[in-house]
């Protein structure tokens, strides 16, 4: 694997390829994004991973500066793995050799509800960021988790609005063996918080479940999980049943008809902040 640190490099590397596959991510890699560059790998080559600390989508009290960076660690399990060409790892000079004016909103629709509307610069960093990546990478598909879903359609939604000639692939949620979604900040959490931390996985199968012994009111089975999460020492920002197609509220005729759902949360627990979402239909 060749890891590359300018743009420059890159280009070198990946010139004349047309069917480049990429994975961004944002460093301290675990089974999860060793899945997402096998997926990549079965749609495209060479396969290029990027590794960059955004500091864009990053609130003002949110953990940039203790965000694990583990590039040697990282680099030894690309390379392990055998999937990855080039490894992008550009510094912030490299990625922003100047202040970023110019910026992507993703819209209030998609942008400002449920993370966007908890972390406002969120979505608009994300998208930032991807486009300068594409830009940078110019890969034929890309690939993101679905544990980041909103994320994922906010990327698809700019891929379409900007004509973009990039395929998103989206890969399965992995999840540890008792349900907890993996997460680079999973490492936060004490022995006492990592095993409360699958309760988080059980409450949407339990909205699930709900949803699916028959009509009941959603703002009620939402609080509900709410009040679950809270009377468990957690502090949940929002559980959510939405449309996947939109993430826009179902009405009772749709969610009847079958139309396709998915509940999505954000809580913290002590000082992580935990997010995972689960699709179903109620019928
Ligand atoms: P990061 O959190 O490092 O995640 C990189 C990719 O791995 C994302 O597409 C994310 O959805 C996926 N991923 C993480 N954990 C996953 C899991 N348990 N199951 C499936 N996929 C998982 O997401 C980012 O970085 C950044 O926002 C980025 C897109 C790189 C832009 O800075």
């Amino acid at each position: 694997m060749k890891v590359v640190h300018s743009i420059e490099a890159l280009r070198d590397q990946l010139r004349g390829q047309l069917r480049v596959a990429f994975v961004p991510t944002m460093g301290n890699l675990h089974a999860a994004h060793l899945s997402l560059m096998r997926l990549a790998r079965q749609h495209g080559d060479p396969v290029v991973a990027s590794i960059f600390v955004n500091r864009l989508q990053f609130g003002p009290n949110e953990d940039f500066d203790r965000y694990p960076r583990t590039l040697q660690d990282d680099i030894a399990k690309l390379e392990g793995e055998r999937d990855v060409y080039v490894l992008f790892a550009p510094d912030e000079r490299e990625l922003y050799p100047e202040p970023q004016n110019f910026r992507i909103q993703p819209g209030q629709a998609l942008g400002q509800i449920l993370e966007g509307a908890f972390r406002p610069d969120f979505f608009m960093g994300v998208s930032t960021v991807v486009l300068k990546l594409f830009s940078c990478v110019q890969p034929r598909v890309a690939v993101f988790g679905k544990k980041d879903y909103q994320q994922l359609m906010v990327v698809r939604a700019m891929c379409r609005q900007f004509q973009l000639p990039v395929e998103i692939l989206a890969h399965e949620t992995v999840r540890d063996a008792d349900g907890l979604a993996l997460s680079s900040r999973n490492r936060y959490l004490s022995a006492a918080e990592r095993a409360e931390a699958p309760y988080l996985y059980g409450l949407l199968q339990q909205v699930r479940d709900t949803l699916r012994a028959g009509p009941s009111d959603l703002a009620v089975v939402e609080a509900g999980a709410m009040q679950s999460l809270q009377a468990r020492g957690w502090a949940p920002d929002y559980v959510a049943v939405r449309r996947q197609r939109d993430l826009q509220a179902p009405s009772q005729d749709e969610i009847q008809a079958g139309e396709p759902l998915v509940v999505l949360t954000a809580a913290r627990l002590g000082g992580t902040r935990l997010i995972d979402n689960l699709e179903f239909t109620a019928v």
